[in-house]
Order: structure tokens, then C-alpha cells, then sequence
């Protein structure tokens, strides 16, 4: 199935598909970082990164609805920049498809010009604004970012289809060192198929996913975190 761009926005399915799953995130995003920075008693200080897997370009085409909204790339971003106290938090962008990666690069230069794209995708000793951005199989961007230090850190996992269970386990493999070392969460956003079934059949999920541990209030979008 070939990839398709309404302007830089990827087209994507559905208002109750991502038009659903973005704003679930833009929520997540906030309430995470809320907390895992430390808060306000901390002055957000504590360090924190979002790093996105299949980050797409940052904007999300809805066809039935004929809308442009932010995907959740473009939320990450954008909880960076409107938010003060927020240099501690990296925001971390990986886009295998180089046409879909061009068009995230555009969608940061068009709605948040302050970040300097040629520092976001430069070498990594030289990243001074903490927005980084990979236009890499996850494989390699996956050690990379293994490089960088980061902090509490949420990896989102959002392939159309599948993602390699060896390519996830990379992550853990390389911050989760100790029992019950915490900082690492991650968010598998598993499509489709999957979640019928959650929906038609919650029972037979909860025997097979015994690590789901958050369910937004909408059943037919179930959200799996720190599944190792
Ligand atoms: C669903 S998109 C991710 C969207 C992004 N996380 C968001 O919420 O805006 C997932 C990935 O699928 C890849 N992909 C491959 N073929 C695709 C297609 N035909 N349509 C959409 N995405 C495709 C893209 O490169 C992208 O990284």
C-alpha cells in the first residue's frame, strides 16, 4: 500500500481511527511529562524524552472529515515548544520513509520555526535544542538513541502494521539493567485486527495480554505500556 500526502499531512483512516488515537496521545504526553519531570514542586527539571518510533510527518490527513489535525509526532513537538520549563525534555523523531520523513522536516519548519531542523538531524554531540530527528530503519535509530542520555523515557511504537518483537526488546535491553529499574515506558500501538478483538472479545484479551495496563475510557482503543 502506497503512502499518501494531503500537503505534508500523511492520510491516514478515521475519525474514530487516528483522529481518536491522536488526541488520546496529545493527552497521554502532557499527563506523563507532568509527572515524570518532576512536576511543578521540581520545576519540570527532571529529564525526560519522548522518542517516536513511526513518527510519520507530525500531521495527519483525516479523509472523511477533510481535516489536517497533528499526529502525535506533531503533539510531541508541540508540547515542547508551547510549553515553558520544557528544555529538559528531548523529543526524539524516527522516520524510516524518506518522502514521509521530508514532509516531517516541512511540518517543523512550517509550525515551529524556532527549532533548527539542521541541528534536530546533525550529529548528536552537537544537539544543543533536544528535538532530535532519524531518517532510519528502527534497528539503527534504536542504537543511536541508545547513545543519548535521556531520562524517564516514553518509547511509542506506532508501525501501520507490525513491528519486530527483537526490534522492541532492543530498548529494554539497553536501559532496563536491574529488577525493578523504572524510567522506561513504552506505549505499542497494535492496529486493527488486534483491536476487534479487544473489542468483541475483552475476556479472551485480557487472558492473552496479561501486561495491558491502560485502558482509555473509549473500549475500542486500548493502549499497552511497558510490555517487555
Ligand atoms: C500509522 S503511521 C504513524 C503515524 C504517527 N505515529 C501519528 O500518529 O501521526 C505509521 C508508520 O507507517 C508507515 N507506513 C508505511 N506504509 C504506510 C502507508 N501506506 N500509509 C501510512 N503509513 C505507512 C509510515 O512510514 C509511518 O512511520
Amino acid at each position: 500500500m502506497a503512502l499518501e500526502f494531503v500537503g505534508d499531512a500523511i492520510s491516514l483512516s478515521g475519525p474514530t481511527g487516528t483522529k481518536l488515537k491522536s488526541e488520546i496521545i496529545r493527552e497521554y504526553y502532557s499527563f506523563w511529562w507532568n509527572i515524570t519531570s518532576g512536576g511543578a514542586a521540581k520545576n519540570y527539571d527532571w529529564p525526560t524524552a519522548i522518542i517516536e518510533l513511526d513518527a510519520a510527518t507530525g500531521e495527519a490527513y483525516i479523509e472523511e472529515t477533510k481535516e489536517t489535525i497533528l499526529g502525535s509526532a506533531g503533539h510531541a513537538v508541540n508540547l515542547k515548544c508551547s510549553n515553558t520549563n520544557t528544555h529538559n525534555l528531548k523529543i526524539i523523531l524516527v522516520e524510516k520513509h524518506p518522502e514521509c520523513y521530508n514532509h516531517l522536516k516541512s511540518v517543523i519548519e512550517r509550525r515551529w520555526s524556532n527549532i533548527s531542523v539542521a541541528q534536530a538531524e546533525g550529529p548528536i554531540y552537537a544537539n544543543h535544542i533536544n528535538v532530535y530527528l532519524f531518517n532510519d530503519t528502527l534497528d539503527k535509530a534504536i542504537s543511536k538513541i541508545a547513545t543519548i542520555k535521556l531520562g524517564n523515557s516514553l518509547f511509542f511504537f506506532d508501525p501501520l502494521r507490525s513491528v519486530p518483537f527483537t526490534t522492541i526488546e532492543k530498548v529494554p535491553q539497553s536501559r532496563i539493567k536491574q529488577f525493578y529499574q523504572t524510567g522506561t515506558e513504552f506505549i505499542i500501538f497494535v492496529f486493527i485486527i488486534f483491536l476487534a478483538e479487544c473489542f468483541s472479545r475483552p475476556r479472551l484479551v485480557s487472558v492473552r495480554s496479561n501486561r495491558c495496563c491502560r485502558c482509555f475510557s473509549d473500549p475500542s482503543f486500548w493502549i499497552f505500556e511497558n510490555c517487555r
